[in-house]
């Protein structure tokens, strides 16, 4: 009977195509034993019964296969806190962290502030804005009902009775009066598809990863229905594509024409975020 340890070896070796082999095949193995990190290094000498050793390798196959951990599993890490997700959303990713570090930082002192997170996936950007703003009153929007319903999971789960889900195109639905709006809209261009990697553009969906043919499409809808509902001394976030900066600081400048416009950075150098501030 094949331990803990062999298992991981094995895991190790069959998703060597993965940029992270060692940890995919640990949080298989933790999703199957229904144990943690610290268990299985703890006893990795154990004989892992017979039924959780054939689900393990379904598993690795599903993985060595090219779908994404996440999906697997059914959940992902984002910030503090851990998301369920499903392949009807985005899976979190840690460049889209940075936007919400600024955002905190931003309404911290703001108190009684109003939010919209645009295009909310799981959910993942309004839970977190919740749960750090206490006193923030937060919607988030998705145009996709299958979306909204794994939202409204993570929400019931970590923030529960703390955000408003609406299903409405972008900001169609939203009044006017609003502090701050966030969006990490989809904003991959048509012609990067082939680009991709296999996990994405297999298992992620569509309507979360594609702006059109140059990736902006969503940017020239959204940013003068923003202008119409951010208040003045507000602020805006949108995550974008790190070859958009100037693009989208261009479109931003046609809708807001007097505001402060900035591009940050993400952790890899690469531009991540504007930020409007009118
Ligand atoms: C890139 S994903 C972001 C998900 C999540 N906010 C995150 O950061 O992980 C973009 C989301 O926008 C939604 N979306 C696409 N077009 C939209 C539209 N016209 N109006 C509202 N949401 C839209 C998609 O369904 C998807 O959930």
């Amino acid at each position: 009977m094949a331990t803990i340890r062999d298992a991981l070896r094995l895991g190790r070796a069959q998703l060597h195509e993965s940029p992270s082999p060692a940890l995919d095949a640990r949080l298989l193995l933790e999703h199957v034993t229904a144990r943690d990190h610290a268990y299985l290094v703890a006893h990795d000498d154990e004989p892992m019964p017979d039924d959780q050793s054939a689900e393990y390798h379904r598993l690795l196959d599903r993985a060595a296969a090219h779908e994404p951990i996440p999906y697997i599993v059914g959940h992902a890490p984002f910030l503090d806190l851990d998301f369920i997700v499903s392949p009807d959303v985005l899976i979190p990713r840690p460049e889209t962290e940075q936007l919400v570090e600024i955002a905190i930082r931003w309404a911290r002192e703001r108190g009684r502030v109003k939010v919209v997170d645009v295009g909310t996936g799981s959910g993942c950007i309004a839970v977190s804005l919740a749960r750090h703003l206490p006193e923030a009153e937060v919607v988030a929007v998705d145009i996709s009902a299958r979306a909204l319903a794994v939202a409204g999971e993570n929400i019931a789960r970590h923030v529960p009775g703390r955000v408003h889900l609406v299903q409405g195109d972008l900001l169609g639905a939203i009044a006017p009066g609003q502090d701050l709006i966030v969006a990490n809209l989809p904003y991959i261009a048509g012609q990067e598809w082939p680009t991709l990697p296999i996990g994405v553009k297999s298992y992620e969906p569509a309507l979360a990863l594609f702006g059109g043919p140059d990736g902006l499409n969503l940017f020239r809808v959204m940013l003068p229905q923003a202008a119409e509902r951010l208040n003045l001394g507000g602020l805006l976030l949108l995550e974008i594509g790190y070859q958009q900066g100037d693009a989208v600081t261009s479109l931003a400048r046609t809708s807001f024409p007097e505001a402060k416009i900035s591009v940050e950075a993400d952790f890899s150098d690469l531009d991540r975020i504007v930020v409007i501030r009118p």
